[in-house]
């Protein structure tokens, strides 16, 4: 999958803030049915989605209506039980697991509420080891990795372990380990959901900050506030979009 366009768009000094109109990823009718202990629930019950480049959106809706459901599934972390998604113009939906990994690393940055560390790797390699997975040369691995860290406030503590950091320093290096691949987009699920008002406002003010230079970001949270960061909203209910609205 061709990545050249994500690598110009990032390193262009221009900041810009919006939808370029380009499609990037597109649901049609995908469903997601869990069997446990024969029972049946419909965790995604016909999702329609286009995300174009350079969007943010915020995903919003009660607790169990889908919304983590619908963010592995963007994020090839998860199949869907029906339906075409297609990331970058080429179908993903029923891929082999081996050539959804492969595609996730090079395409998907994911942002956990738990941050998702290795608690015995320092900070550096945390943001290192998903593009040693990728086969990335050392010497370009290395420019990534300061890149990143650099761009999250975290040059500093390259050499320290997770356990040394503070929740929102935690959650500013995971957010150095989803960019640090140039991925098309970031997913972040409740990125705030584990961390004080401050910690919070500063990894959502992050975020902003990466919209604003061209990153394309789909994120899951309760905070009204954080959710007007975006430019569209899309509200979900028992499995299905029941609101799509572009910010004011
Ligand atoms: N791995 C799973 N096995 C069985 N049921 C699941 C699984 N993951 C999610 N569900 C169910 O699917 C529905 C949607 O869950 P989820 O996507 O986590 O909702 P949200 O993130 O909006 O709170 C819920 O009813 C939940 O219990
Ligand atoms: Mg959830």
């Amino acid at each position: 999958m061709p990545t050249t366009d994500e690598e110009t768009q990032t390193s262009n000094p221009t900041p810009r803030s919006g939808a370029t109109g380009t499609t990037l990823l597109k649901l049609d009718g995908v469903t997601k049915v869990f069997l446990t202990d024969e029972v049946e629930t419909h965790a995604l019950s016909g999702i329609h989605l286009d995300i174009s480049q350079g969007e943010y959106i915020s995903i919003a809706g009660p607790s169990g209506c889908g919304k983590s459901t619908l963010l592995s599934i963007l994020g090839l972390l998860d199949t869907p039980s029906g339906g075409s998604y297609s990331l970058k113009g080429t179908e993903v939906a029923n891929l082999s697991f081996p050539d959804r990994a492969r595609i996730r690393n090079r395409e998907i940055g994911f942002i956990f509420q738990s941050f998702n560390l290795i608690g015995d790797l320092t900070v550096y390699e945390n943001v290192e080891l998903p593009l040693t997975y990728r086969g990335m040369g050392a010497s370009d691995r290395k420019a990534h990795v300061l890149e990143a860290l650099e761009r999250v406030g975290m040059g500093h503590r390259a050499k320290h372990l997770p356990s040394q950091l503070s929740g929102g320093q935690q959650q500013r290096v995971a957010v150095a380990r989803a960019l640090a691949g140039k991925p098309a987009i970031l997913l972040a699920d409740e990125p705030t959901g584990n961390l004080d008002s401050r910690n919070g406002e500063a990894v959502m003010d992050l975020l902003k900050e990466l919209h604003a230079s061209g990153a394309t970001i789909c994120m899951v949270t309760h905070d009204v506030r954080f959710a007007q960061h975006a430019d569209r909203t899309v509200h979900l209910f028992d499995g299905r979009v029941v609101e799509d609205r572009m910010a004011a």
